[in-house]
């Protein structure tokens, strides 16, 4: 079977707990970023940003805005949870943050824009797992936290954060997960649709 067929029909995501934070060489961060870059884009408008968030920043912006974030969300957070917070993007080598940007366009819809960025996630998602890293696509609370936003340069006003993405070292291989019954999503216009 043709490798790029067979590698999409049995990828799987990495939990970030299953992940160890071990450096990403920057040759393979720049091939993920190149393959997260080069994505459908109606009208050549790059309506996103990818982020990255590496090395000493993990840290820097778990103190900054995770901890501090989630306590103000949480005001009965244990210790534990705060520490949990704050420690979140040290899980993995590097986290990659995707902002969808939408701007104004006489002929191309916003959500065709959103749609954008969630390509750029799956691609990043993907690429990182055609290395042999484990990756995870997540949104979290913090995806939806407007001080988070703005901290890593989105607009509050426009701008939606399409997720994060996990990356780092797999410490194990992911067991397979329940997949949709292919005759129930397909339907072949005209025919007789099983439903349920
Ligand atoms: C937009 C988006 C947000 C997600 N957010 C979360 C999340 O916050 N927490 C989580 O456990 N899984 C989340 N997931 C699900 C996982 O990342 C992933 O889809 C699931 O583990 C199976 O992925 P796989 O088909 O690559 O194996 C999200 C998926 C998408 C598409």
């Amino acid at each position: 079977m043709n490798a790029i067929i067979s590698f999409l029909k049995q990828r799987r995501s990495v939990m970030i707990r299953k992940l160890e934070p071990h450096p990403l060489p920057e040759t393979d961060l720049l091939s993920i970023l190149e393959c997260g870059s080069r994505v459908p884009d109606h009208g050549m408008l790059s309506p996103w940003k990818i982020i990255v968030i590496a090395g000493d920043q993990r840290k820097k912006l778990g103190q900054s805005c995770l901890r501090s974030e989630f306590a103000k969300l949480n005001p009965e957070a244990t210790d534990a949870m705060l520490e949990f917070e704050e420690k979140r993007f040290e899980q993995a080598s590097v986290v990659l943050c995707v902002i969808s940007k939408p701007v104004d366009h006489h002929k191309i819809p916003k959500w065709e824009m959103h749609l954008s960025a969630g390509a750029v996630c799956q691609n990043l998602l993907i690429a990182s797992l055609a290395l042999g890293y484990g990756a995870q696509w997540v949104t979290h609370w913090y995806s939806y936290n407007e001080k988070m936003l703005q901290t890593l340069g989105g607009d509050p006003a426009t701008d939606k954060i399409a997720g994060f993405i996990y990356i780092g070292k797999k410490t194990i291989e992911p067991n397979e997960r329940n997949r949709p019954n292919i005759s129930k999503v397909i339907v072949r216009y005209g025919e007789k649709h099983e439903e349920g």
